[in-house]
């Protein structure tokens, strides 16, 4: 009965991403439409109380050991902090982290520190208010900034992740990497997956990681970690200062940072997927281009035990498929956009 959340391949789900709303107060263009998405009803929505709940019987009973909370943008649940005191404050603690756009977070870096959360990788793509402004399609760069300042202040970990779009911010991706290598952030630039919500993601459109990789290399050295990877989408390199004349060995040059790619399609990492999600409205998911979900808040707040949700969420993750197959014939882009999914 104390079983974890194996799939019928072998791998255990040990990470959770929880989405604490469908709303969002970006519209970039990979996930969101312009004219944004019907809004789920509030009471669709896990409360606190749910949350925290399930965040429980994942960390007790099916061995989930990291949480992460993501959105939409979860800044915009005004009860962020109370959901993250709760959930540090579970017998068995997991770690927490947060995936935010950093809009606001200048307000509650602190407040979200002291509640217990661990770290927090900040969604930026571009340091240019004008193709800010056309990716996001919001004017809020300055914002972000704010907050990823406030988050470099209070968090000793902070990642940075940067979808690329070519002719949009591709072409930036040195100097993004140079500002995050100075400021000591974790930069991972993240292949574009078709979860748009306009459906225009094309493989032939997309930046790929051997593409970013190429790009990197006139500016800098990448020297891939030997690190186990464990199931972690990015794959590290250490940058070093390119040597003088470029010429140098990488061991004669100062190490500069670590940055990390992301390449979903092109490089697929499913095969040690460690991932189980549960949505905005309290559904597991068992990948990101999953085309079902099995309701958890339903039978919850119908009176379903503990040991009843965990086995209907293992049940769930058992049927995970084996991989995104975007590569496959017949693929077809899930219903929802990533911003409903949560990242
Ligand atoms: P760390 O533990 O800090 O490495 O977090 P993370 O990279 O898992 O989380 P984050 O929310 O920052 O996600 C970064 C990117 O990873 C997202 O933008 C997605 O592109 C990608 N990603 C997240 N979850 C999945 C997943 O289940 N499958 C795939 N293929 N990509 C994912
Ligand atoms: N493909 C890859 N990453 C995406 N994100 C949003 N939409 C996509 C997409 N279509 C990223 C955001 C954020 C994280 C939650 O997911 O940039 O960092
Ligand atoms: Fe909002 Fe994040 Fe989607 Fe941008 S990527 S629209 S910040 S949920």
């Amino acid at each position: 009965a104390d079983a974890g959340l194996v799939d019928r391949f072998g791998r255990t789900a040990t990470d959770l991403r929880v989405s604490l709303t469908d709303r969002c107060n970006l519209r970039c263009t990979y996930c969101m439409p312009a004219e944004g998405l019907p809004t789920l009803p509030r009471d669709a929505v896990m409360t606190r109380e749910e949350i925290v709940r399930l965040v429980g019987i994942a960390t007790r009973d099916l061995g989930v050991r990291q949480v992460r909370f993501t959105g939409g943008e979860p800044l915009l649940r005004g009860d962020l902090v109370d959901i993250v005191r709760d959930c540090a404050a579970l017998p068995d603690r997991p770690e927490l982290s947060l995936t935010t756009n950093a809009v606001g977070l200048d307000h509650r870096a602190h407040a979200l520190r002291d509640a217990g959360l661990d770290r927090v990788n900040v969604s930026l793509d571009t340091l240019d208010p004008d193709t800010f402004a056309r990716l996001a399609r919001r004017p809020f760069l300055e914002r972000t900034l704010a907050g990823l300042a406030a988050a470099a202040e209070v968090f000793d970990v902070v990642k940075v992740n940067a979808v690329l779009v070519h002719g949009v911010n591709a072409e930036h991706a040195s100097e993004l990497l140079a500002w995050c290598l100075e400021r000591g952030f974790e930069l991972r630039f993240i292949e574009q997956m078709p979860l748009d919500a306009d459906h225009r993601w094309s493989r032939d459109g997309m930046v790929t990681a051997a593409h970013v990789r190429g790009i990197l290399a006139e500016r800098f050295t990448l020297v891939p970690d030997d690190a186990p990877r464990d199931g972690a989408p990015a794959e590290r390199f250490a940058v070093l200062a390119p040597g003088p004349g470029g010429g140098s060995s990488p061991t004669a040059t100062p190490r500069f940072g670590t940055v990390g790619i992301i390449a979903s399609v092109t490089e697929p990492f499913c095969a040690d997927c460690r991932r189980t999600r549960l949505t905005a409205e309290g559904a597991v998911r068992s990948c990101l281009f999953a085309h079902t979900e099995t309701d958890l808040l339903g039978p919850l707040r119908a009176g379903a035990t503990d040991g009843e949700l965990a086995d209907t969420w293992r049940t769930a993750m058992w049927g995970k498929a084996a991989g995104h197959g975007m590569s496959a014939p017949g693929f077809t882009q899930p219903e929802r956009t990533m911003s409903a999914i949560g990242g």
